[in-house]
């Protein structure tokens, strides 16, 4: 399962880097969640490869639907995680694919395809990128944290995160809002930033990234402070050190 999910990831980053410099077709999804041309194409080739190998498997996938998580094993594919920053032509996007185990992480892929990084979990085998060990950063003080966080698309969340930023952007080293869940998630794991939260996560977002985070020493909850699952929006993941610190603020 790890080797499709690298390489199905790694296919699929071809086709997104490919479309990347031609016109994209842009469909809104709902007010400002967009689905490029990029991002069903790659996920054609995501799903063929897992229905070819593993034909018995659920898939949870973005743009295709799917039956939801089974009690068995459960693919959660996001085939371009960043789709409003490809079609900004901004650099910073992935493909994220997960598999879950009777609804835990048991694998997790997340490819950049323009910078060549394949970020690898396994439960219990550690995290890697490119094939060197992740670790979670060393950071334990709030003041000296790079801190992740992204904008949910209504503005009822964006409030939401208006007063969570309020309380943080005061308190941390520096905010960033880098526009790829999945990314923030795998640098949480390798150390380039020290937290991230969002509000509104979706499980294709989080089901790979939570396993590199935690895989690689860090941490993730809800926001509630209880152990994260892909099911619930709200996820802070960190390096562990200033997780309740962290928790605490947002939560205020
Ligand atoms: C989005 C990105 C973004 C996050 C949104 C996601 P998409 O995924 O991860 O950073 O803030 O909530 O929906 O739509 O580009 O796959
Ligand atoms: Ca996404
Ligand atoms: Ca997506």
């Amino acid at each position: 399962m790890l080797q499709t999910a690298i390489e199905a990831a790694q296919r699929a980053g071809q086709v997104i880097a490919e479309h990347y410099p031609a016109g994209r077709t842009l469909t809104s999804k709902g007010g400002r969640d967009f689905v490029t041309d990029a991002d069903t194409a790659a996920e054609a080739v995501i799903l063929d490869l897992i229905h070819a190998r593993f034909p018995d498997h659920t898939i949870l996938s973005e743009e295709a639907g799917g039956s939801g998580i089974s009690g068995g094993y459960t693919w959660v594919v996001d085939p371009l995680d960043g789709t409003t920053n490809y079609a900004h032509r901004l650099p910073i996007f992935a493909v994220s694919i997960g598999v879950l185990e009777a609804g835990e992480p048991l694998v997790g892929v997340i490819h950049d395809p323009l910078h060549d990084r394949t970020f690898v979990a396994e439960r219990g085998g550690g995290a890697r990128l490119n094939g060197v060990p992740l670790h979670a950063s060393r950071i334990a003080r709030m003041a000296q944290a790079a801190v992740g966080v992204d904008w949910a698309y209504t503005n009822d969340v964006r409030e939401r995160v208006l007063a969570c930023l309020h309380q943080v952007a005061p308190r941390c080293g520096t905010v960033r809002a880098l526009g790829s869940a999945t990314l923030a998630l795998a640098y949480v794991a390798a150390g380039w930033l020290d937290a991230y939260f969002h509000l509104n996560l979706q499980p294709w977002d989080a089901a790979a990234g939570m396993l590199l985070v935690a895989e690689a020493g860090g941490r993730c909850t809800t926001l509630e402070g209880e152990p994260y699952r892909v099911e619930v929006p709200g996820c802070l993941a960190t390096n562990g050190l200033i997780h309740d610190e962290l928790l605490a603020i947002v939560r205020a």
